[in-house]
This record gives C-alpha cells, sequence and structure tokens, in this order.
C-alpha cells in the first residue's frame, strides 16, 4: 500500500489516487472519526504518501512509524500548524497543503459570522424558536451596523484580501496588520491601509482574524488586546483557536468590553470553553471556513493532485518546504 488517507474525503479525489496508483495501493481509514492515534501509527507503517486531514497531528514520530519510503505528507487544510515541517523537512519528506481553492468559500464564512455577531443572528433565532418573540419591538436584539464601518484585517495574506475586498461593497474603510505590509500596488488596490497593532485594535469595529497559528500568533488577542478595542466591536475569527485566549474573550464578551463575538475555531476542538458557550453574544460554529461541497471536493482533489507530483519524483505544486526536496532527496527518489 503506498498510500494512507487519514479520513474519507470526497469521492472525487479518491478517485483520483485509485486510478494513479491502483485500488490496492490507497487505502481510507474506514471509521468516520479522527483516527486514533494506535492505529494511525499501526496504518502509517511502510507508506509513501499520507493524507492527514487537520485534527492529525503529523510529528516525528509518525513519520518514523512510517518509515524512511515516506516521501509526502499532503495536508487535506491550508492551515498546517498540526504538522511538524521541520522533522519533515530534516527527513526529505515534502509537506503540501490547499491554499487558493478555499480562499473565497472562508472569506464568505468570515462575512457571515461578522454579519451574524453585528445582527444578532444566533441569539435571535434562539429567541423565535424558543417561542419567546411576542411582538415587533423598537428596542428588540438592536446590534451594530456594519455598512461604512471601520473592518481591520489581522493577517493579510490570501484570505484576508478576500475579506478585505468584499469590504468594498459595504462601503467600510479597511485598515490591516500583518508581519509586513502588502506591495502598494496590491494595497491600492484593495483600498487598505497598513496600521501597527495598535491603531488597528483602537480604530476597528469589526477584526477579523486571517494570520496563521505560530509561535508568534498564539494569543495575540487576550485580555490587553479586547481592553483596547472599542465597546461596540465585534470579534471574528476563523484562522485557528489558538490565536484567540478565549477565557479572556469570555470575560470580555460577558463585561461588555467588545460587543460580539464570532468563532469558527477554537483553542481546544471539539471543547469550547464553558464561559464562551454562555456568552449569548458570542456567535459559535464548528469550524466550517472551507465547508462548501465544491470546495471541500477541491481541496482533496489538489491533496490528491500533490501526491501524485512527489510520487513521480517532481515537485508538487503546493509544497511548503521546497527545501526537503533538495538534489541529494530528489536522488533518492527516484532510486
Ligand atoms: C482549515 O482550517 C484549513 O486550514 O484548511
Ligand atoms: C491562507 O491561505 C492565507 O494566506 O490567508
Amino acid at each position: 500500500m503506498r498510500v494512507f488517507v487519514c479520513r474519507r474525503l470526497p469521492e472525487s479525489a479518491l478517485a483520483v489516487l485509485t486510478d494513479a496508483f491502483g485500488e490496492r495501493e490507497v487505502a481510507v481509514y474506514p471509521e468516520d472519526r479522527v483516527i486514533p492515534r494506535e492505529d494511525l501509527l499501526a496504518a502509517v507503517r511502510g507508506v509513501e504518501a499520507l493524507l492527514p486531514i487537520l485534527t492529525d497531528r503529523m510529528d516525528a514520530e509518525v513519520m518514523d512509524a512510517a518509515g524512511p519510503q515516506l516521501k509526502i505528507i499532503a495536508n487535506y487544510a491550508v492551515g498546517f500548524d498540526n504538522l511538524d515541517v521541520p522533522a519533515a523537512t530534516a527527513r526529505g519528506i515534502a509537506v503540501t497543503n490547499t491554499p487558493d481553492v478555499l480562499t473565497e468559500t472562508t472569506a464568505d464564512l468570515a462575512w457571515a459570522l461578522m454579519m451574524a455577531a453585528a445582527r444578532r443572528i444566533g441569539e435571535g433565532e434562539r429567541y423565535l424558536r424558543a417561542g419567546r418573540w411576542k411582538s415587533w419591538a423598537p428596542m428588540l436584539l438592536l446590534g451594530v451596523d456594519v455598512y461604512r464601518k471601520t473592518l481591520g484585517v489581522f493577517g493579510m495574506g490570501r484570505i484576508g484580501q478576500a475579506v478585505a475586498r468584499r469590504a468594498g461593497a459595504f462601503g467600510m474603510r479597511v485598515l490591516y496588520h500583518d508581519t509586513a505590509p502588502l506591495p502598494p500596488d496590491a494595497e491600492a488596490a484593495l483600498g487598505a491601509t497598513f496600521v501597527d497593532k495598535t491603531t488597528l485594535l483602537r480604530e476597528s469595529d469589526f477584526i477579523s482574524i486571517h494570520c496563521p497559528l505560530t509561535p508568534e500568533t498564539r494569543h495575540a488577542f487576550a485580555a490587553p488586546e479586547f481592553h483596547a478595542m472599542k465597546a461596540t466591536a465585534v470579534l471574528v475569527n476563523t484562522a485557528r483557536g489558538p490565536v484567540v485566549d478565549e477565557a479572556a474573550l469570555a470575560d470580555a464578551l460577558r463585561h461588555g468590553e467588545i460587543f460580539a463575538a464570532g468563532l469558527d475555531v477554537f483553542e481546544r476542538e471539539p471543547a469550547v470553553h464553558p464561559d464562551l458557550a454562555g456568552c449569548e453574544n458570542a456567535v459559535l460554529i464548528p469550524h466550517l471556513g472551507s465547508a462548501t461541497a465544491e470546495t471541500r471536493a477541491r481541496m482533496a482533489e489538489i491533496a490528491a493532485a500533490n501526491i501524485i507530483a512527489r510520487l513521480r519524483g517532481e515537485i508538487p505544486p503546493n509544497c511548503v518546504n521546497p527545501e526537503a526536496l533538495s538534489a541529494q532527496a530528489c536522488r533518492t527518489t527516484r532510486k
């Protein structure tokens, strides 16, 4: 068996893999749940390619359990904080992700959360379904406007830019913060202004998080940040849970330090901090950023294409660690 897929995926991608390698060379974890660690360590033995999803931790132990013939780990996600990239690079293993195809889908979801949090959609739905709606009322479930407000994008990569582009239709001013500004033409096309983090916190009505999870971005949003934000501000996170300190966010939401939050990702998925679950002004959804039928199929096809390229001895199109494929590593592969 050459390829192990850690979770059942859209059929189109499995077909691409079985066409390329034959049905007997592709195994898929049969249960519809996160593969237990022991099963993972046993299943990977001897494979050349692994296709994990973002809940599967891919560290040195897994790579060594697979063995020296492992050539690629094709993550079914754009984020790859579940993967020990240096360990893969040291072993000549290519790591790939699924960028681009999920950019617009995730940007749509960030907007859905922004608007749901601003206009109290979750609360309103719970209220109606509970049979509590007695009449239209001037003060019922008042939210905050989105139109003409200031959007702060934290992390101006592909997804951050797609979120910023949509802000034009809402007449918004767009600020952003990242480790470096965009090139001037890209910035001008988006009508976005690079600011330091303090300015972003102070001036934004909406902050949408789009940075990767790294040691530097862990808890980038914690008590001091919530304190610096406007009392009417809305925070949205569709990136990675640990970028936000959930306990501190729950405190800020409870004490009115910010108006509301929309969260698609959590510090310890699938667990949600109990204090957060108790906040009416938090819109909470189960990591659905890329969850459309079209995008999930495209992500699977891209992961499959990366595997096929690598097992043919090519540099896979979405390789995040091309340095792993030094001349030496490629020669070994082609033997
Ligand atoms: C989802 O969170 C992804 O990184 O693709
Ligand atoms: C992810 O693809 C990003 O660059 O935002």
